[in-house]
C-alpha cells in the first residue's frame, strides 16, 4: 500500500472540520492501516484523517518509546479535561516546526475502537498533549493557530520556501 500524502501547511484543506464515522467497517479498518503506515513511515506520533484529506472522525497515535502500542481513537470525545502544561508540539503537516504550547495536563475521552466497540481513556502527559493536538485537526484547527501572529507569519514563509524548493 503505498504511503498517504499528508497535506502541509498552511493548505486550507487543513482547516475543514471532520464528520464522526457512521459505523466502524472495514473501509474504516483500512483508512486506520494506511494512516498508521504512513505515521510509523513519516516518522511521527500522531496523524488525523484530516491531514490526510479524508474528513473522518479517526486518529492514530503511537506515544510509546517502542513505537508498539498504536492507539485508534475514532469519534473521540473530551470527557474531561484539567490542569496545564506546555509541551513543545511538531506535526507531520508542519515539517521541522517545534513549538510550546498550552494544553490540559490530564484528560478522559471517550471513542470507537477498531471494532467499532466504546472505550473510555484516561491520559496524561506527553499522550494527553497528542490526542489533544490530533483533535484540534479534527476541528479544523492547527497547533500553529495558538502561536503569535509573528511566529505564524514566519512558519507560513518557511513552509512557503520548502514548497517552492520541492516543486
Ligand atoms: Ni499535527
Amino acid at each position: 500500500m503505498p504511503y498517504l500524502t499528508i497535506l502541509r501547511y498552511p493548505d486550507p484543506r487543513l482547516y475543514r472540520k471532520a464528520a464522526p464515522v457512521p459505523s466502524v467497517d472495514d473501509s474504516v479498518r483500512a483508512l486506520v492501516r494506511d494512516m498508521a503506515e504512513t505515521m510509523y513511515a513519516a516518522p511521527g506520533v500522531g496523524l488525523a484523517a484530516t491531514q490526510v484529506d479524508v474528513l473522518k472522525q479517526v486518529i492514530v497515535i503511537d506515544a510509546s518509546e517502542r513505537r508498539d502500542r498504536l492507539l485508534t481513537l475514532i469519534n473521540p470525545v473530551l470527557l474531561e479535561k484539567e490542569g496545564t502544561q506546555y509541551c513543545e508540539e511538531g506535526c507531520l503537516s508542519v515539517p521541522g516546526v517545534y513549538e510550546r504550547v498550552e494544553r490540559a495536563a490530564r484528560i478522559k475521552v471517550r471513542a470507537l475502537g477498531l471494532s467499532g466497540e466504546s472505550f473510555e481513556l484516561a491520559a496524561e502527559e506527553m499522550l494527553a498533549v497528542c490526542i489533544q493536538h490530533e483533535m484540534d485537526h479534527l476541528e479544523g484547527k492547527m497547533f500553529v493557530d495558538y502561536l503569535s501572529r509573528l511566529k505564524q507569519t514566519r512558519i507560513r514563509a518557511r513552509m512557503q520556501k520548502l514548497l517552492r524548493k520541492s516543486a
